[in-house]
């Protein structure tokens, strides 16, 4: 906890006490989503989810894996939980699942869903340019690696991703009836049935290469932004009948309570996307609206860096031009080179009084050596964000500077995911081999360009020489004299 603001502990002690008395929180009335801050104060804070995947959000990054899920195959020895928690329909996933395919391990701990009504099928959370989908189905994982159980993960930065599967009616399912079929016995809120393990794979849409990620939140109250999401491009299929079950079965009150309560519409409205962007897997499709500037992890870790230094001055003269969008380059008309000294002039100013470098650097030494310390960057990545921002507020007169920061560089870079998945290469060690093996390879590049360079010109030298003399002083780029 080291590097959390006092006010940020104490909002999260609030946050942990609201769930020690369980405020009670519904998807309509006067306990519904729009209220749900006043318990859970991070519901009304940053990076909420859902949001609707806008093609404007999205940016095409080639460096994102197909997503790898291991023993996913459950035999139907192993007994799964399915229950209903009141707000939705749940399994409990045995620990030995997990996601191969992200920086870490990423361990899975239950799967639940989001729905609609029998009258209006549509309930998904995540929306695509503005389409809801009937259903939506959340598989929960924790970040393992670092964190013993999910309750250390949930409102960690780099707590948990969680793979979400949209859900449109179609053509029957065989893989929902596993559980479906067992449905009745839990159709009032804490009840819970033994059910056969099966092939959870078989719940994923067939293509795992194509998929939207960003840095999002838990759906549901409390609501911490520590989430790294996975969504699916391509929905899954369940039958009219299928999703009447889901959407007609179950009540969100207790067996013993008098007024029933219909457990349907379990879904949270889209959230603002704010400074986010949306990186996608997949190229092919309309209104992609290009690629990343920087495709390299390491040249977006050090950028990362700086920023966070403070070391915006290096940082305009060694790149930060390259981060902003085309479009924004019309902001400073003009060549290149016009569009970086605008931005080193600018963010030059600020250099002393931006943040506490000292600080930032012993935060981030910590994210290095603290490989297994839990709880050092509790909700780290948002208030060092905040911070970022509020500080860029002050110390700039220029309100558009800080405006197109915010709105290109931040989400260019997707701080969090990179953060971490440059940490990767870090603590596997591979980072001085690639570095040294690069190295070699550029003197090898290098010293061959050079000599055929040298033959070429002496022999061009001496056919010169014949005719024209020889000009003194005449010394190649080399400093070596031809
Ligand atoms: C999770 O791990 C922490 C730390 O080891 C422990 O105190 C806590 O009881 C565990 N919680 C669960 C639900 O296992
Ligand atoms: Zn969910």
């Amino acid at each position: 906890m080291r590097c959390v603001s006092f006010p940020l502990i104490a909002a999260l002690q609030l946050t942990l006490l609201s769930i020690t008395h369980g405020a009670k929180w519904t998807y309509g009335g006067p306990q519904g989503e729009h209220h749900w801050s006043k318990h859970y104060p991070y519901c009304g804070g940053t990076f909420q989810s859902p949001i609707d995947i806008k093609s404007e959000l999205l940016r095409f990054d080639p460096t994102l894996r197909p997503i790898e899920v291991q023993n996913y195959n459950l035999s139907p020895n192993e007994q799964l939980t399915l229950g209903n928690n009141g707000h939705s329909l749940q399994i409990s996933l045995p620990s030995k699942m997990h996601i191969s395919s992200l920086h870490r391990r990423f361990t899975a701990a239950q799967l639940h869903f989001h729905w609609g009504s029998s009258s209006r099928p549509a309930g998904s959370e995540h929306t695509v340019n503005g389409k809801q989908y009937a259903a939506e189905m959340h598989v929960v994982h924790y970040n393992s690696d670092k964190y013993p159980n999910i309750s250390m993960a949930v409102d960690k930065s780099d707590g948990l991703a969680v793979l979400g599967v949209l859900v449109e009616v179609g053509e029957f399912n065989p893989a929902f009836d596993q559980f479906l079929k067992f449905i009745n016995g839990i159709k009032y809120r804490d009840q819970k049935v033994q059910v056969p393990g099966f092939n959870i794979r078989t719940l994923l849409p067939e293509r795992l290469d194509e998929y939207y990620r960003y840095d999002g939140s838990l759906t549901t109250p409390p609501c911490y932004p520590s989430v790294l999401w996975t969504v699916f491009r391509n929905p899954v299929t369940i039958s009219q009948k299928q999703f009447l079950s889901i959407a007609t079965a179950l009540y969100s009150s207790y067996a013993q309570d008098s007024a029933l309560m219909p457990l349907h519409s379990n879904y949270r409205k889209p959230q603002l996307p704010e400074s986010r962007v949306v990186l996608v897997s997949f190229k092919e499709g309309r209104g992609l609206h290009g690629t990343l500037t920087v495709t390299s992890p390491l040249t977006r870790k050090r950028l990362i860096q700086q920023l966070l230094v403070g070391d915006l001055a290096d940082l305009a003269d060694e790149g930060l031009y390259q981060l902003l969008p085309s479009g924004s380059q019309k902001l400073h008309a003009g060549k290149r080179k016009d569009h970086k000294n605008w931005l080193s002039e600018n963010l030059a100013k600020p250099k002393q009084q931006l943040l506490n470098p000292s600080l930032w650097k012993k935060s981030q030494t910590n994210r290095y050596v603290g490989k297994l310390g839990l709880a050092e960057d509790t909700m780290c990545y948002v208030s060092l964000e905040q911070r970022v921002f509020h500080q860029l507020r002050q110390s700039h007169a220029e309100k558009r500077l800080v405006q197109t920061l915010r709105n290109t560089v931040f989400p260019e870079l997707n701080l969090k995911s990179y953060l971490e998945y440059d940490l990767f290469w870090i603590n596997t060690g591979l980072l001085i081999p690639i570095l040294v093996i690069s190295t070699l390879g550029l003197v090898l590049i290098v010293s061959i360009v050079c000599c055929l360079f040298r033959q070429k010109r002496s022999a061009a030298d001496q056919n010169r020489g014949k005719s024209a003399g020889y000009n003194l002083g005449e010394r190649d780029e080399y400093g070596s004299r031809v």
